[in-house]
């Protein structure tokens, strides 16, 4: 297994965006859309990241006791940033439940957990695996092209780099946790087609709820921005499909992808949204 060698470091950050005065619904560019699509993937963010860490955190002791204390470390860290990704999300998803959208992916989400509890540690952390690999796909992408992040309000804006960035910073740790302990190619593919279909499914399901609700579901508009959204220049789609391909190479790893330039140009433009919690420096320095 090839782990190439610069990975970046990570850092837990308050992120000092208040989200208790709200915010408006459209806040991204002002499109129904583009606001909803991001809106449903919120919903998704706390019960999902609460499972990444417990899936992640399971094997911690068994990392250290294979001596990789730098793994180790980086799972804590791992558990650090989702835990505030978590409580960010949830004062988020509390506002879009107070303007009246039900969560109905959340009750989804816990159900299928509870359903799967049994299910073996290695399968959980695969799933883990794949949705990690998801969210360091579109927090490249947020980080990349200014075009996806043009026209949100401010607060917004910088909660959803913030995500992007750490979600790029610790995008190997599943996969790494997962290789160390013996998951092999199989079910990280077994699982990862399974999850792209049920994140497809999920995030559209709950936007089209959301869409519905505000009476923009079926209107050309909506549906106009969507097309441009996915195939347009700089289109979602269009930067999706190499990494979703590059998941299924048997060596994948997420930093053969790197990144770190994203990094350092985000921390250099967003720094006064954010305080870090930890300088502790990993086996990867940037
Ligand atoms: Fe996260
Ligand atoms: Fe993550």
């Amino acid at each position: 297994m090839s782990t190439p060698n610069q990975h970046a470091s990570m850092t837990i950050r308050h992120i000092d965006a208040d989200l208790s005065k709200g915010f408006p619904i459209y806040w991204n560019n002002n499109d129904a859309y583009r606001s909803q699509l991001l809106n449903a993937m919120s919903f998704m963010f706390p019960v999902g990241e609460q499972f990444f860490i417990d899936s992640v955190r399971h094997f911690s002791k068994q990392v250290e006791a294979q001596g990789q204390v730098e793994l180790a470390k980086e799972i804590k860290l791992f558990a650090g940033q989702e835990a505030t990704h978590r409580h960010v999300h949830q004062q988020y998803n509390d506002h879009l439940i107070s303007l009246g959208y039900a969560p109905w992916v959340e009750g989804v989400l816990k159900r299928m957990m509870h359903r799967t509890r049994n299910f073996p540690p290695i399968t959980k952390l695969a799933v883990t695996v794949a949705y990690e690999h998801f969210t360091a796909i579109l927090g490249d992408g947020l980080l990349r092209h200014a075009s996806w992040s043009e026209g949100m309000t401010p607060n917004m804006r910088a909660i959803w780099l913030w995500h992007a960035a750490e979600e790029s910073e610790h995008k190997a740790v599943a996969l790494d946790t997962y290789n160390a302990v013996g998951g092999g190619y199989l079910r990280r593919m077994a699982l990862f087609l399974l999850i792209s279909v049920e994140f497809a499914i999920f995030a559209n399901v709950q936007m089209a709820l959301m869409l519905h609700k505000d009476g923009q579901l079926f209107k050309l508009k909506t549906w106009g921005s969507a097309l441009r959204f996915w195939l347009g220049r700089e289109g979602i789609l269009w930067h999706t499909a190499p990494h979703w391909f590059a998941f299924l190479k048997p060596n994948f790893h997420p930093w053969q992808h790197d990144n770190r330039d994203l990094l350092a140009r985000w921390q250099q433009a967003d720094t006064a949204a954010y305080r870090p919690l930890n300088n502790t420096p990993t086996r990867h320095p940037a």
